[in-house]
């Protein structure tokens, strides 16, 4: 049946907005109806991608998705025993795949560098770095280096190794980098007076809403950084995904919604078919969910300033010493 654009518009949007059914499994079971196609079945032939946290949930999906799509990939985890279980099973699913597991925990900013460095060497040409490693610490916790955990998982760690993989992104002429935010981000402001979260009462999902919605201005920040290298860089959301870290973080939510929440590979697919999608430059620095650019704030929460997004790159550039081109 051909539903006019218009209308498919219409209730996209409807969708979104109302949250619970555009975030659940209702959400892409209605836009498949009309979103853009499926990338060709060898789209990512050859093409080399890295995917943090690749050992569970949506970046284990987001792994085996790639490796459908012909991609030889590098998964990046802190667990490694885990990370080889993982590949064993996307192996059973796509016989023949190139899977590699590499240790890396993205919190330890040290081991990033190396690691990140040790991958530039034996990965001339990347096609993509999913930044999806995510955490949830149920107290405010610092790492060895001293900063917030998830500030360090999920900003400072991927910003270093974005900086440490340019080389390898530039070479192959039309790379993506997305980081994996959260619908939750949309909760918070962009906090840069305080980013470590060093003031006020920690509280879990505070912590993990800001530094989601940091990530999704350090993308747009990336993709202004990298426009120059054809490289572009995305931010993108699962909805709501039945995963591990879901089950283990959000016990009450994930059994309320249980059967309404999505699969861990319909929580990827915008990820990875943003991978592959053709229209990368034209579209670098959006925020993505099922296929589709999102806004990255609401009414009843201001966007934050540009000099406020600034300020984000600035403190990323000094806490890391990279991009040194930036300070
Ligand atoms: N599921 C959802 O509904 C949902 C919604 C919004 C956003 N997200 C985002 O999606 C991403 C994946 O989440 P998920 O739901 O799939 O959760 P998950 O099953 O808990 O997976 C999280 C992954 O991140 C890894 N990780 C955590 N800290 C790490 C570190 N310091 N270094 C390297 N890897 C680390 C974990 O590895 P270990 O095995 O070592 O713990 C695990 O592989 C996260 O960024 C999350 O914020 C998920």
């Amino acid at each position: 049946m051909n539903i006019p654009a218009k209308l498919t518009r219409g209730l996209d949007v409807a969708l979104d907005r109302l949250v619970l059914p555009g975030y659940t499994r209702i959400g892409p079971a209605l836009r498949r109806g009309w979103w853009p196609a499926d990338p060709a079945s060898d789209a990512l032939d050859g093409a080399v991608v890295a995917v943090t946290g690749a050992n569970s949930g949506l970046g284990k999906a987001t792994a085996l998705g790639a490796a459908r799509l012909g991609a030889q990939v590098r998964m990046l985890c802190r667990n490694v025993d885990r990370g080889r279980t993982a590949r064993d099973e996307i192996l059973r699913q796509v016989p023949g795949a190139s899977l590699h597991v590499d240790e890396c925990d993205l919190s330890d900013l040290a081991a990033v560098r190396e690691v990140g460095a040790g991958l530039a060497r034996q990965v001339p040409t990347l096609r993509a770095l999913v930044h999806n490693a995510g955490v949830m610490p149920p107290e405010r916790t610092e790492t060895r280096e001293g900063h917030e955990l998830t500030l360090a998982t999920h900003v400072l760690g991927p910003h270093i190794l974005t900086d440490t993989l340019r080389g390898s992104l530039t070479a192959d002429g039309d790379a993506r980098v997305v980081f994996v935010s959260s619908g939750g981000m949309y909760t918070q402001p962009l906090d840069v007076e305080d980013p470590e979260f060093t003031r006020g009462t920690y509280t879990p999902t505070v912590a993990y809403a800001r530094t989601k919605r940091m990530q999704v201005h350090l993308a747009e920040a990336w993709a202004r950084e990298l426009v120059v290298d054809r490289i572009s860089a995305h931010s993108s959301h699962p909805g709501w995904a039945d995963t591990p870290g879901v089950k283990t973080s959000l016990p009450g939510f994930s059994k309320v919604l249980g059967p309404l929440l999505r699969s861990a590979e319909s929580g990827a697919d915008t990820t990875v078919w943003l991978l592959a999608a053709p229209e990368g430059h034209d579209t670098t620095g959006l925020f993505w969910s099922d296929r589709a650019p999102r806004p990255t704030h609401h009414v009843s929460r201001p966007a934050p300033t540009a000099e406020q997004v600034r300020r984000l790159w600035r403190f990323c550039v000094e806490t890391t010493g990279v991009p040194a081109s930036a300070t």
